[in-house]
């Protein structure tokens, strides 16, 4: 099939990219390398560089495409309390953009990237995609336009809409900001000698998932979907930022004492923990990679990243 992935040049698009050209379908990537790197655009994809928000830019460059694999958001959640109208131009208009490009393309199927953040703060744990919806900043409040959009867009236009509610995804090519990036900050900190910080007791839990299964799930059973779906990418598995940290510190053959502990965070949830049946009914997917076996090859490869 034919795919344009947006922020292909991404942490997660990138890999999103890989994971499509090993199971050999042709793959534009659109991003305007605010955050994202051309080196990240393994070939044969075609990098296009251009902003979601102006598709007039860039649409001669892009063919018609069976599917939108659309990952390009402005992703800090500070910027978006700073700016809620960056956020907002990018997560909500720039969505409405590319859904109507993807329409007037005649293409079947949209993924759309949201993200645990529209839950806020938990009533219970797992999370269930039937939870409340509560976010607690701009970022989680346009992650849910989005998802809401995507999904009434696609209704009404005869396509496919799915929307991923990603946990806390880690892995290669993570950059040292942005949403739930402990671990690149964690192994920055390590690989390069300086004090890790620890905001809080450290006793706060997160899902965390590779990046590579993330991929999968934007590649699994796709255009063969007969509707739309709002499903949870996790692992249902808690890990406590202190664990983390440990288990990172280990791995850098470092001592684990050596952390620096700061004031928790205005606002920072204390657990958070994704129910995963869902996605496994509906798309079949569930998370291989172990949380050792991530961090392994995590922090091997942004050790040598930072050197
Ligand atoms: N990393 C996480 O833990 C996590 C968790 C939940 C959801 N998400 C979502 O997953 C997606 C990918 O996030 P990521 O962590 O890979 O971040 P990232 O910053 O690496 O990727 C986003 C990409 O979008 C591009 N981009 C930004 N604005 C654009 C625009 N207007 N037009 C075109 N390209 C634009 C950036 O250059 C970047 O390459 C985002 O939608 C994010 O909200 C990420």
């Amino acid at each position: 099939m034919r795919v344009l992935v947006t922020g292909g040049a991404g942490f997660i698009g990138s890999h999103v990219v890989d994971a499509l050209l090993a199971q050999g379908h042709q793959v534009w990537a659109l991003d305007n390398l605010e955050g994202g790197r051309a080196e990240f655009v393994a070939a044969p994809a075609q990098l296009v560089v251009g902003d979601i928000r102006h598709p007039t830019e860039w649409a001669e460059q892009v063919p018609k495409v069976d599917v939108v694999l659309h990952l390009a958001a402005q992703v800090s959640v500070p910027h978006g309390e700073q700016d809620p109208l960056d956020d907002g131009s990018t997560n909500v208009m720039g969505t409405l953009k590319l859904l109507q490009w993807a329409k007037h393309m005649g293409v079947r199927e949209f993924r759309f990237a949201s993200s645990a953040a529209v839950y806020g703060v938990p009533m219970a744990l797992p999370l269930k995609e039937s939870a409340p919806l509560s976010p607690l900043a701009f970022y989680g409040m346009h992650k849910q336009a989005g998802e809401w959009d995507v999904r009434h867009f696609c209704e009404i236009n005869g396509m496919i809409g799915v929307a991923l509610r990603l946990a806390n995804v880690y892995g290669p090519r993570q950059r040292n900001e942005g949403e739930g990036a402990v671990v690149a900050a964690f192994s920055h900190a390590l690989a390069t000698d300086r004090p890790a910080v620890l905001h809080g007791d450290g006793g706060q839990s997160r899902d965390f998932i590779f990046v590579e299964d993330v991929a999968r799930a934007f590649t699994t059973r796709l255009g063969q979907l007969e509707r739309g779906y709002t499903l949870n990418i996790g692992t249902a598995k808690a890990t406590t930022i202190l664990q983390l940290w440990q288990h990172l510190a280990r791995l850098a053959g470092k001592d684990p004492s050596q952390v620096r502990f700061a004031p928790a965070r205005q606002g920072d949830i204390r657990h958070s923990l994704l129910a995963v049946d869902e996605a496994e009914a509906c798309l079949g997917f569930r998370a291989e990679v172990s949380l050792g076996e991530g961090l392994r090859k995590t922090y091997s490869y942004l050790s040598v990243a930072q050197q």
